[in-house]
C-alpha cells in the first residue's frame, strides 16, 4: 500500500510541476488534483449557501469579510442554489467531521463539507490557492484570483494542538486571540492554555479570590540566563478574569478551535500556596509567588480541605471551558515534602499505598473521578502514569514518546508531545546568534521528522495515540512578539505531520513550501524565524 500511495504521490509531484499552477498549501491537502487557470472574484461574484448547508453560512460570511477586508471586494452571502461566477457552499454527509472537498474552475468554486468546521478548512485551503494579499489587513484594488485545482482533504488526526504557557509570563487577551487566528490558518484545532504556574496564577477564580489579587503577581523576575542568578526587582503580574475567558472561548469556537485550560496540581502550585498557605504540607510557612524557574519544592497537600479547594477551582474551570478534556499538570512534583510529612505519611499507611508516588497516584485519581462525574475527562502530563494511571485518563507525553507509549498499551488516549521534536521554547538555530532561549536543540528538520506511529505499538494501540501537540513555555518567553519567533515556523512542521497523511514526508520539499508560505507569513505579520528559510 505504501508503495502504491508513494508513486502515486511522486506522479501527483510531477503533475504539479508541469502544470501552469503551482500549489503549496500548508498542511499539504491529502489529495490536490492540479488544473489550470484561474477563478478570479468580481463585485458581481456570488457567495451562495445551499438550504443543507444552512449550517456553514457564518463560514462563507468569513469568506466575504476576508475579501472586503483584503480587496475591497464586498460580495454578499445569499441562499439559493448552486450557481457559476459564484463560491458555492454545499452539504455532503458522506464526508467526516472536519473533511472537506474544494473544486477552484475558471467559472465557479465549489466547497463540500458535512460540517461548519470542514467549510472553514476548505476556506482556509482557498485563501493558500490565492496571492498573499488575502491575508492582508490593508485592502488592496490588485485581482483577487484562486488557482484551479480539485482537492479532496481530510486530518489525520483529530488532536492537533499548541500549547501557550502564560503562567511564567502573561499575555494579553488581543495576542491569544492572534496566536488563534494563526493556528486556525494552519487547520491546527486545540489550544492548551496553560494558566497557573509556581510564579503566577492567571485565572480569575470567584470563590479564591487571592489567587488574583496576590498569587497573580510576584515580586520580581528573572534575568538573562538562570545561572547569572539576576533579578529585576519589578513587581509582574497579570491575569484573565473570567469575563475575558468567555470572549476567547467564544472567539476560538468561531474558529472551530477548542481550549483546553490547565490548572496545575499537585506540583507547580506555589503561586497558590502563597495566597493559601493551609494547602501546603507546612501551613506556618510563608510562601511567595516563585521568582525563580525551575522545580518548586513547594507542593499541594492530599488534605481533604485541599481536594475540597481544587475541586471548588475545577467547578468555576468546567462552567468556563466547554471542552471535553480539562488538564490537571500532573508534572513535576517533588515528593520531598510529602516524605517529611506526618499527615502524608500517615496517609500513605492508612490508604495501604506503597510510596509517595502512590500519593500522587491517589491524589490524581481522586481528581479524575471528580472530573469524569462532571461529564469531562482528564488530561495530565506524563508524570500521572507514575503510581498508577488513573482510569479515565489522557495522558500528554512530554518526556519523549515512552509514557504515552504506556499509556497506550493500557488502552488510554494519548497525546504525544515529546520535548526533543515540540518544545518550542528551544533554540530553533544557533545558541549563540539566537535571542535567549531555555536551550536544547530544535531546528524545523528535526520537528518535521516526528513520526507519531511507533513501533512499539500495535494497529490498535496505534488508535490511541489522537494527535501531537507543540508547547511553547515562557521562563525566556516574554513578549507576544518573541511567541511568534518561537512558534513559528516550527507550528508549520506540527501541522503538516498532524494533518497530512502520514508517508512519505519529504524535508526538502517541505521547506519549500514553507519558504512559499514566507509571503502569507508576511502578510499575516508573523514575526517568524527566518533562519531555516533564507
Ligand atoms: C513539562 O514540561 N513539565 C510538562
Amino acid at each position: 500500500m505504501k508503495s502504491i500511495f508513494a508513486v502515486c504521490l511522486s506522479l501527483t509531484l510531477i503533475i504539479q510541476a508541469q502544470a501552469q499552477n503551482t500549489y503549496s498549501i500548508l498542511p499539504q491537502p491529502a489529495k490536490l488534483m492540479p488544473a489550470e487557470g484561474q477563478f478570479t472574484f468580481k463585485s458581481n461574484t456570488a457567495v451562495v449557501v445551499t438550504k443543507e448547508a444552512a449550517a456553514f453560512t457564518s463560514v462563507a460570511k468569513m469568506l466575504s469579510d476576508q475579501l472586503n477586508a483584503s480587496y475591497g471586494i464586498k460580495l454578499s452571502v445569499k441562499n439559493g442554489s448552486t450557481s457559476s461566477n459564484a463560491v458555492n457552499f454545499t452539504f455532503n454527509d458522506q464526508l467526516a467531521e472536519e473533511a472537506y472537498q474544494l473544486k477552484v474552475t475558471k467559472n465557479k468554486i465549489d466547497i463540500q463539507a458535512k460540517t461548519g468546521k470542514g467549510a472553514f478548512y476548505a476556506l482556509q485551503s482557498l485563501f493558500q490557492l490565492m496571492p498573499a494579499q488575502i491575508f492582508s489587513t490593508t485592502p488592496s484594488n490588485q485581482t483577487a484570483s484562486a488557482s484551479a485545482c480539485s482537492i479532496e482533504d481530510a486530518p489525520r488526526y483529530n488532536y492537533r494542538g499548541l500549547m501557550l504557557d502564560a503562567g511564567r509570563n502573561f499575555f494579553p487577551v488581543a495576542f491569544i486571540k492572534r496566536y488563534i487566528d494563526l493556528m486556525a490558518v494552519y487547520k491546527l484545532n486545540t489550544f492548551h492554555w496553560h494558566l497557573t504556574e509556581d510564579q503566577g496564577w492567571r485565572i480569575e477564580i470567584k470563590k479564591y479570590p487571592l489567587l488574583t489579587s496576590q498569587s497573580s503577581i510576584r515580586k520580581e523576575s528573572m534575568v538573562g540566563k538562570y545561572s547569572d542568578m539576576k533579578f529585576d526587582h519589578t513587581p509582574y503580574g497579570g491575569f484573565y478574569t473570567q469575563e475575558e475567558i468567555k470572549e476567547v472561548v467564544a472567539y476560538a469556537d468561531k474558529k472551530f478551535i477548542t481550549i483546553i485550560p490547565e490548572i496545575e496540581m499537585p506540583g507547580h502550585s506555589q503561586a497558590l500556596l502563597a495566597s493559601y498557605p493551609q494547602l501546603g504540607c507546612n501551613p506556618d510557612k510563608i510562601y511567595e509567588v516563585a521568582t525563580k524557574w525551575g522545580v518548586s519544592e513547594d507542593v499541594l497537600c492530599p488534605r481533604e480541605e485541599t481536594f475540597t479547594f481544587m475541586e471548588n477551582i475545577l467547578t468555576e474551570v468546567m462552567a468556563l471551558f466547554p471542552g471535553k478534556y480539562i488538564h490537571i499538570g500532573g508534572d513535576e512534583c517533588p515528593k520531598t515534602q510529602w516524605k517529611q510529612s506526618r499527615f502524608c505519611q500517615d496517609l500513605i499507611k492508612k490508604l495501604g499505598l506503597k510510596n509517595e508516588h502512590e500519593l500522587q497516584s491517589y491524589f490524581i485519581g481522586r481528581i479524575d473521578k471528580f472530573i469524569t462525574s462532571k461529564g469531562k475527562r482528564m488530561l495530565g502530563w506524563d508524570e500521572i502514569l507514575e503510581g498508577g494511571l488513573s482510569p479515565n485518563a489522557m495522558v500528554m507525553s512530554w518526556r519523549g514518546t515512552s509514557g504515552g507509549i504506556e499509556a497506550a498499551k493500557l488502552n488510554h488516549d494519548v497525546v504525544m508531545s515529546p520535548n526533543s521534536y515540540f518544545y518550542l521554547d528551544y533554540y530553533q538555530a544557533n545558541a549563540k546568534t539566537e535571542p535567549l532561549a531555555i536551550g536544547g536543540d530544535l531546528p524545523l528538520s528535526k520537528c518535521y521528522s516526528f513520526e507519531p506511529d511507533l513501533p512499539e505499538l500495535t494497529e490498535a494501540q496505534t488508535k490511541h495515540i489522537i494527535g501531537i501537540q507543540a508547547n511553547v513555555w515562557t521562563e525566556y518567553i516574554k513578549t507576544p512578539a518573541y511567541a511568534e519567533y518561537m512558534t513559528f515556523p516550527r507550528a508549520l512542521a506540527l501541522a503538516e505531520i498532524a494533518w497530512s497523511p502520514k508517508a512519505p514526508k519529504n524535508y526538502s520539499e517541505f521547506v519549500g513550501r514553507v519558504k512559499k508560505q514566507k509571503n502569507n507569513m508576511d502578510a499575516l505579520k508573523i514575526n517568524y524565524c527566518p533562519v531555516e528559510l533564507k
